[in-house]
This record gives C-alpha cells, sequence and structure tokens, in this order.
C-alpha cells in the first residue's frame, strides 16, 4: 500500500517507516524536520519537507503520489510545555491535523491512522486501564489529542472516514541494528537521560518524587518498545477497509516499571553505576499508568516482542552508545 507517513522522520515515525518497508509498503514521508531528522529516514525513500498544516501542499503530495492512507505521527509532545504554551499545542496537534484531514478529504483519501495518548486518561479510576475509561486530560498535550480522536468520529460519520487511533503508552527503544533511535532535543524522557547518566554525559538522574503509593515510591510507566509499536500500525491496515468506521486501541506492555527499576536496567545493561539525586514531584506526573492491550492482542494479533524493560533498554544502549551525539554522529 501507498502509505503518506506524516511525520515520518520523527522518533516514531521514522521506526515506522522502516517496517512499512519491511512489510513490503510503499511509505512516502512529509516531516518539516522542526523535530524530526532527514538521516533518519533511506534516501531512496520520497521525502518531502513540508508542514502537514499546508493544505495546497498536502493535496499535491496526495494526488501525484497516489496515497491510500495516511499515518500522523507529527505532534509537539512535551507535557509540560504544552501547559505553558497551551496555543502552540492546540495550533499543531489539533489545527494542523485538522488541515491535514481537509486534504485527505478533497482528495478522496480516507484512511487514516492516528498517535493518539495514554495522557487522553488523566489520572485513571482504576488499573491497568482499558480504552472504554473516561477520558479526562490533565494537560493541553493530552486535550488536542483527543479532540483529534473526537474529530476522527465525527469525520467518519459525515465523510465517510475510516480510521485508527493507537493510545501509546511510554514509547521507548530503538531499531535492533542501532541504526535509528531517539535524538530528542531538549530530551526529557527517562530512558535517554539514565543512559546519558550512565554514558557520564550527565552528572546524574534526578528521580522526580519517592513518595508515590507505589511499592518502591517512585512512578510506575509501561515502557513499550518502538518497533512494537510501529509493528500494531500495520496489522491494523485490514481494519480500516469500511467506510465510517473508526477504532482506538491501548498500545502497552501491560507490565509496569518504577523509575528505580528503569535506572536499574540501565546500569545492568551498560555495567556502569548511575549517580541518582531525588528531588521533589514533577507536577502533573501521575503516579501509575499501564495498560490493558487485550484489544489490540486480540484484534490485531498484535504481539510484543520486547516483552521487559531489559530488553528495550538493551537497544536504547546500543543506539546511544554507537551515536553519544544523535543523528549528528
Ligand atoms: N522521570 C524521572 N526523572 C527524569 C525524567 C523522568 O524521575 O529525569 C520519571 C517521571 O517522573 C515519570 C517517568 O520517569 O515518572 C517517565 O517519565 P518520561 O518523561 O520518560 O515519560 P512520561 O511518562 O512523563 O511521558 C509519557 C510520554 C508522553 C505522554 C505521557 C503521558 O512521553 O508523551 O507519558 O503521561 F504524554
Amino acid at each position: 500500500m501507498k502509505v503518506l507517513v506524516v511525520g515520518g522522520a520523527g522518533y516514531i515515525g521514522s521506526h515506522c517507516v522502516r517496517q512499512l518497508v519491511a512489510a513490503g509498503h510503499e511509505p512516502v514521508v512529509v516531516d518539516n524536520l522542526v523535530f524530526g531528522h532527514r538521516q533518519a529516514v533511506a534516501p531512496e525513500i520520497p521525502f518531502y519537507t513540508d508542514h502537514l498544516g499546508n493544505v495546497d501542499a498536502m493535496r499535491k503530495i496526495l494526488a501525484e503520489e497516489k496515497i491510500e492512507l495516511v499515518m500522523h505521527f507529527a505532534a509537539f509532545a512535551y507535557v509540560g510545555e504544552s501547559v505553558e504554551k497551551p496555543l502552540k499545542y492546540y495550533d499543531n496537534n489539533f489545527i494542523a491535523t485538522l488541515r491535514l484531514l481537509e486534504a485527505m478529504l478533497t482528495e478522496g483519501v480516507k484512511k487514516f491512522v492516528f498517535s493518539s495518548t495514554c495522557a487522553t486518561y488523566g489520572v485513571p479510576p482504576s488499573l491497568p486501564i482499558v480504552e472504554t475509561m473516561p477520558q479526562a486530560p490533565i494537560n493541553p498535550y493530552g486535550q488536542t489529542k483527543l479532540d483529534v480522536e473526537n474529530a476522527l468520529k465525527a469525520l467518519a460519520h459525515s465523510d465517510g472516514l475510516s480510521f485508527a487511533a493507537f493510545r501509546y503508552f511510554n514509547a521507548a527503544g530503538a531499531a535492533t541494528d542501532g541504526s535509528i533511535g531517539e535524538d530528542h532535543n531538549p530530551e526529557t524522557h527517562l530512558i535517554p537521560l539514565v543512559i546519558d547518566a550512565a554514558m557520564g554525559k550527565r552528572e546524574n538522574i534526578k528521580i522526580f518524587g519517592t513518595d508515590y503509593d507505589t511499592p518502591d515510591g517512585t512512578c510506575l510507566r509501561d515502557y513499550v518498545h518502538v518497533d512494537d509499536l510501529s509493528r500494531a500500525h500495520i496489522a491494523v491496515f485490514d481494519k480500516l477497509g469500511t467506510p465510517g468506521t473508526g477504532c482506538f486501541y491501548n498500545l502497552g506492555t501491560g507490565t509496569p516499571y518504577s523509575v528505580r527499576e528503569v535506572i536499574e536496567a540501565v546500569e545492568k545493561v551498560s555495567g556502569k553505576k548511575v549517580n541518582i539525586v531525588e528531588v521533589e514531584r514533577r507536577a502533573g506526573d501521575p503516579p501509575a499508568l499501564y495498560a490493558d492491550s487485550s484489544k489490540a492482542k486480540n484484534g490485531l494479533g498484535w504481539k510484543v516482542e520486547f516483552d521487559s524493560v531489559e530488553k528495550i533498554v538493551e537497544t536504547a544502549w546500543a543506539w546511544h552508545s554507537s551515536h553519544p551525539n544523535g543523528f549528528s554522529d
């Protein structure tokens, strides 16, 4: 299938592009390279440096490349920044996504796969999280993703859009051959920061809060490998045949790990000791988030290949130790 990957030079998008090629599909990438890296996409793949909100540019690409399905990964994803600068998040994550959908519907492209987030649930009433739980985001980032989810439902009804939205838990890891991986600037995610500390690029890792009501007092999260996430996006293609239908899936392993357990996993994989500094809680961090992904497993035949945080960290360690400066190396 001819697939337009919007945000295909970003962290999750670039891994998905490789999985699409491996599965025999033909990806075409659009990325404005604000956060994406041109080097993350193989040179032979058609690449357009454009913004998803540019309706004319998107229409032209959709028509000329004869696109059948669009995957959308391009979003700002710093939760803290979204609280400080909500307009930036509504503009890019919501309004620009509406423009992309407008371009698609104008050109008659009606299959859409959307990157949503567990942040749409806010603080869940119970764990693990199932798709039917109430969605009550506690920050603008989660709200913009939920706003898109609701727009998709309306467009399925009005225009026959057929869509799947994946609610990611904590995306982590890197391609197993070490050729692409996570390269955010600034980096805020736990695993790459602990790896930086193990590599001596940072003096220490700060643990944000040790007084949570969890077994070791630190937050629990569900770390899921970026290639496992990507495979779900392809497994869902079969579900996108019927116009006017949509589905939502959690994507997580279902196994929670504490911040301390993640640090231990990095120490084990790297063979290095990491200096820990315990600090106050980070505002807006729910104590525990982990998924019930039975729907994706049963409905899509989705299987988690990287079923422990140690396996995920091994791939991240391989990438970071061979690319200490990310894609600049
Ligand atoms: N953490 C630390 N020290 C750090 C960085 C993180 O202790 O230096 C902790 C956080 O407090 C949290 C855990 O490590 O408990 C994971 O933090 P990340 O920043 O790696 O990831 P988040 O769980 O905050 O964010 C993820 C996604 C977001 C999504 C969010 C939903 O990256 O896109 O889950 O809550 F919105």
